[in-house]
């Protein structure tokens, strides 16, 4: 008699437990230990690819590499944050919060792809055909060789794939995916692992690139195990404020390409158009002439992007000052204040901060430092700084401006938009013979710049 064995997995973060425990010592999530059977003879299967393929080992020189051929879905923003288009074979998760928009960009790709004349399938277990279809004719997809399938059983997808041999996958979403072979619920760590396991394998050995859409828990995270973003090859999030019509894709892990790299569009009535030059749309509502506000140029990838940093300076009305930030590093800004504090002669000690980077863009290079300090120092001198002129430049503790890897860039891309001047670490003598378009100030402390600015 075969004996079943049950283990308890944390369904946040996929750690097993023989027994039931109210919080899981991993992740300290309560209450999240549900139990789940375990066919030790099924659930490794899909993982052993290597075994199943029969590879034996090779000497890496005797290895022929063929011409990495990626299929470019036309979609610009996409293709580069993916590397510069589909990798053939190349598993991907897309994860983001609902509504955001993931299986209208995954379709409006599919829809491209398929007027290049490229057979593709997408799976949907959350949509109906006849709502993926009113979806698509918002968007404008009318390819025959796109196919649409609404199923959840992976059996019957498996199935479907061999008859129709397509030449890109989609899974909307792995979270309604599952398989007979597990008892448990469509969305538990055990399906999650097995299905997404088993369609790794499928994507491997047939070249088959295969799109995966994931749910986010409420702290934004891909649900279910972190293994599932350790098996995929590339796992992008979907960004965006409910505020806004914008939204960016992320590359947060990329076998295939940089991870710093960012995609931004737009959603509108017709779907998802690119934004090719988002340093505009971000600039686009910039409140012009007021304390408090500076452009900062940040790298994202391989281009640069400006935006706007805005600063509100308060006095407090009791107890400890505070310092609110969106979009920032919140302990940076508090040490920026100590900076401006101590080696500027500003004085903050019973001044609320209040930093924003306008759009609701995240930020996390130390070029921002100078901008997020000038940004502070006007809101509280009430004066505001040029507005066509930009700022950046690392702030270390003794009040030094320390130098940022491709200024040029940044530099350029800020005359393009028609800056006029900027204040940038000091790299080297001959910074004003740069570009004739702007005027380059290079300052070696934030006292030098504050002093510049006011
Ligand atoms: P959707 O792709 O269903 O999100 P997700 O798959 O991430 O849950 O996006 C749904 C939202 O997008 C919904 O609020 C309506 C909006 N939307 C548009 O504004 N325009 C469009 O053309 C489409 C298709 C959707
Ligand atoms: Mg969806």
């Amino acid at each position: 008699m075969t004996r079943i064995k049950t283990v308890f997995f944390c369904q946040t973060c996929g750690y097993q437990s023989a027994k039931w425990l109210g919080r899981c010592p991993a992740c300290n999530e309560w209450n999240s230990l549900v139990e789940e059977t375990l066919q030790s003879s099924q659930s490794g299967k899909g993982i052993s690819i290597g075994k199943e393929s029969g590879s034996i080992p090779i000497s890496i020189n005797k290895i022929e590499t063929e011409q990495e051929e990626r299929i470019k879905t036309e979609i610009l923003e996409f293709d580069r944050v993916l590397g510069g288009g589909i990798v053939q074979g190349s598993l991907v998760l897309i994860g983001g919060d609902p509504g955001i928009g993931k299986s209208t960009l995954l379709l409006q790709v599919f829809d491209k792809l398929s007027k290049n004349n490229l057979k593709v399938l997408y799976v949907s277990g959350e949509e109906s055909v006849t709502q993926t279809k009113i979806r698509g004719d918002r968007l404008g997809a009318s390819s025959s060789s796109l196919y649409i399938l609404a199923e959840n059983y992976l059996e019957k997808i498996f199935e479907e794939i061999k008859k129709l041999k397509p030449q890109c996958l989609a899974i909307d979403s792995i979270q309604t995916v599952y398989t007979s072979m597990l008892e448990s619920a469509p969305g538990s760590v055990g399906q999650l692992r097995e299905c997404s396991a088993r369609l790794m394998s499928l994507a491997k050995k047939n070249g088959l690139p295969t799109f995966l859409i994931g749910h986010v828990t409420k702290e934004g995270a891909i649900a279910g195990p972190k293994v599932l973003e350790h098996l995929v090859d590339t796992v992008l999030y979907f960004e965006g404020d409910s505020g806004h019509d914008y939204r960016i894709l992320r590359a947060v892990k990329n076998r295939f390409g940089s991870t710093n790299e960012i995609g931004v569009f737009e959603m509108g009535e017709s779907g998802l158009t690119e934004v090719i030059n988002p340093s505009e749309l971000f600039l686009a509502e910039r409140s012009i002439g007021v304390a408090g506000s500076v452009v900062v140029p940040s790298m994202k990838g391989t281009r640069p992007i400006l935006v706007e940093v805005q600063a509100l300076v308060s006095p407090t009305s009791f107890g400890i000052p505070r310092r609110t930030t969106l979009g920032v590093d919140h302990n940076r800004v508090s040490l920026l204040a100590a900076v401006l504090e101590k080696k500027a002669g500003l004085s903050l000690i019973n001044q609320d901060i209040f930093l924003n980077v306008a759009g609701g863009v995240k930020i996390d290079e130390p070029a921002l430092d100078l901008g997020i300090a000038s940004t502070i120092a006007s809101s509280l001198l009430n004066k505001p700084i040029d507005p066509k002129t930009i700022v950046f430049g690392e702030v270390g503790l003794a009040g030094e401006v320390r130098g940022i890897s491709r200024w040029e860039m940044r530099v350029n891309e800020a005359a393009k938009l028609g800056f006029k001047s900027c204040l940038i670490p000091n790299h080297s003598n001959n910074l004003s013979k740069f570009n004739p378009l702007i005027r380059i100030k290079g300052v070696e402390s934030l006292k030098e710049a504050i002093e510049y600015l006011f």
